[in-house]
């Protein structure tokens, strides 16, 4: 969704917002602006497109302020033009503020201001004319500023981060937070707030977790934190162990690329910590009478759960049932306080995943966050949360926190199957073997040839049976999210009954074939696509299989459990390669944002 970020402290407060607003960038970008505090006055600046058309109008502004905020916006209600850039303002321009979140009820709360003028189409800008009107011929004092913001809030429905600069506070930043991330960065003589922890990294990993409807006021020397009911409450400072070095390209071209490369260190870190969890492993001792585990995500934290789902099915014997978060949370989901939830995210923050995660909660299930950012709203509603260790993942596109779900799932499933006298047929050593492989393969010579096949098509098809079925759903959303190019993923033995009349001469199939149990039966669609014309690209261990394809990417044999992770690297390499090609930008690919923080 949007990015937020302030800062008050002794430093010029613009290229502090300007470097922020950079590092949050993938969080949406199709405008930015700020607001600064200058002698008792607001300054507004904002522009549409990226960070550095903002960059561009400040360069020669000489602006002494060392107070203000900033954002940048994934447009949600109202076209990504200037006017519907944030901030937004009050009539008088003695406020500004900005928003991360969707205001649901905010054309009821439109009418109710009748004859308002409205500069922008933005549920926000409604916000800061509620916050006028209450403000209205009350003396401007931090208590009334603060009462007045909580009726505000009181009446919006949906998600919020504000955060609000007055011109009459000249180093002050008033926040309020309700579904959508916000944390607060402590430094010395300077604070910060942000959406995510990128933006501020540069010059503090101490932060403070806002909780849901608690409110703040952040000044340079200090912060307060206030409950639902406006009393002060304590807090507690954390130290985030990512470093700013995670957080830039490193020589690298793009933060895709650097995150298919650190997918290795990624499944390597999550592994050993996972595989050796002891409280992870008494949890799902306790959990061996359930026999139905239900699985809910988004996106690629859905495809990383289907793999969960093959293997506990294999190998466990138990019901696995998964839904998209977005469908969970609708069909009124058949779970109890006998049911057992695996919840995964990697940024912890998506609106669906965590409707989905309170509803279980709500009918009593045991709920299990798998997450890559400690401290995100899903690791402070679930029961129990097994983190992932790929460091924080800039690009839209999910490649190095998939992989670090998957290999997550296998510690969690592992730890599931208890039988006395066999061992589930992976381990450690099994999938420190795949990460050295990883470290030491390129595939971009091969998978430039695939590129070559595929660049200038309306589609790619992918197919695959059982788990290679799941690993091409993936391939497919990978492919389709930062090339725009139509791609689908169909299930080997499904072809027949519909999708083969999309097939012709012109057609280019990737086959997945990892699994030897149903090689015969890949083959067979292998032949119906060939005979209509297509070319197959297939990728696979099987070295015999190298004659059915025009053109063969040659996997190593590992343990076929673990071929999703192996299948990962030239899958999400030929995703990236082809972006490139087409002279896209594989991190901010259009229309999508990192987080969705909204439904
Ligand atoms: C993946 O490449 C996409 N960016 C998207 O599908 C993502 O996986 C999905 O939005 C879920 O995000 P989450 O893991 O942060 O919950």
């Amino acid at each position: 969704m949007c990015g937020i970020v302030g800062y008050t402290g002794f430093r010029l407060a613009v290229p502090v917002l300007l470097d922020a607003l950079a590092n949050l960038e993938y969080r949406g970008y199709d405008s930015a602006g700020i607001a600064v505090v200058e002698c008792g006055k607001l300054k507004i600046f904002k522009k549409t497109g990226k960070i550095n058309n903002l960059k561009e109008l400040l360069k020669n502004k000489i602006l002494s302020s060392s107070c203000g905020i900033g954002h940048t916006r994934w447009a949600t209600h109202g076209v990504p033009e200037e006017r519907n850039a944030h901030p937004h303002i009050n009539d008088d321009c003695s406020f500004a503020i900005v928003h991360n979140g969707i205001i649901e009820n905010y054309d009821l709360l439109k009418k109710k201001l009748n004859n308002q003028f409205f500069r922008s189409q933005t549920d926000t800008e409604v916000v800061a004319h509620l916050l006028n009107k209450q403000l209205l011929n009350k003396a401007l004092t931090e208590t009334n500023i603060l009462k007045s913001l909580k009726l505000v809030c009181d009446d919006l429905k949906g998600s919020f981060a504000f955060a609000i600069v007055f011109n009459k506070f000249k180093d002050k930043i008033f926040v309020a937070k309700r579904s959508s991330p916000l944390i607060i960065g402590v430094g010395k003589n300077e604070n910060f707030i942000a959406s995510d922890i990128p933006a501020i990294l540069k010059w503090t990993n101490k932060v403070i977790d806002l909780k849901d409807n608690e409110f703040g006021i952040i000044s340079a020397q200090k912060v307060e934190i206030f409950d639902c009911n406006l009393k002060i409450k304590k807090f507690k400072i954390r130290e985030e162990n990512i470093k700013a070095e995670q957080i830039i390209l490193n020589g690298f071209d793009c933060f895709m690329h650097k995150e298919i490369e650190q997918g290795a260190e990624a499944i390597q870190e999550t592994a050993n910590k996972v595989f050796n969890n002891t409280l992870l492993e008494q949890l799902v001792n306790k959990k061996q009478n359930i026999n139905k585990i239900h699985i809910c995500a988004c996106g690629t934290a859905l495809h990383a759960g289907l793999i969960a789902k093959f293997l506990i099915e294999k190998y466990c014997r138990k019901d696995v049932i998964i839904d998209f978060a977005s469908e969970f949370r609708y069909k009124n989901p058949i779970i109890n306080s006998n049911s057992l939830c695996l919840f995964i995210s990697q940024s912890g923050e998506t609106a669906d995943t965590i409707a989905g995660l309170e509803l279980a909660k709500s009918k009593g299930a045991f709920c299990i966050a798998i997450t890559n950012v400690l401290g995100s709203r899903i690791t402070q509603i679930a029961d129990f949360v097994i983190p992932t260790f790929a460091g924080p993942e800039i690009a839209v596109a999910s490649t190095k926190a998939y992989v670090a779900q998957i290999s997550a799932l296998l510690g969690f499933t592992k730890f599931l199957f208890k039988k006395e006298d066999i061992e589930i047929d992976y381990n450690l050593q099994d999938i420190y073997n795949i990460c050295d492989w990883w470290k030491n393969t390129n595939f971009d010579e091969v998978i430039l040839k695939v590129v070559k096949m595929i660049k200038d098509l309306d589609s790619v098809f992918f197919i695959g049976r059982s788990v290679d079925y799941y690993v091409a759903q993936e391939a497919a959303l990978k492919l389709k999210e930062i090339t725009y190019i139509h791609c689908e993923a169909f299930a080997g033995g499904e072809l027949k009954h519909g999708s083969l009349a999309l097939i012709n001469d012109k057609s280019v199939v990737i086959v997945i074939l990892t699994q030897s149990e149903i090689l015969e039966k890949t083959l067979n669609a292998i032949h119906e696509i060939k005979s209509r014309g297509a070319k197959i690209v297939m990728f696979s261990q099987f070295l015999q299989l190298k004659d059915f394809a025009d053109l063969f990417v040659r996997l190593p044999n590992k343990n076929q459990n673990l071929m999703p992770l192996v299948c990962a690297k030239p899958l999400q390499t030929l995703a990236y390669l082809t972006s490139k090609t087409k002279g896209f930008d594989p991190d901010k690919p259009r229309n999508l944002a990192k987080s969705v923080t909204v439904e």
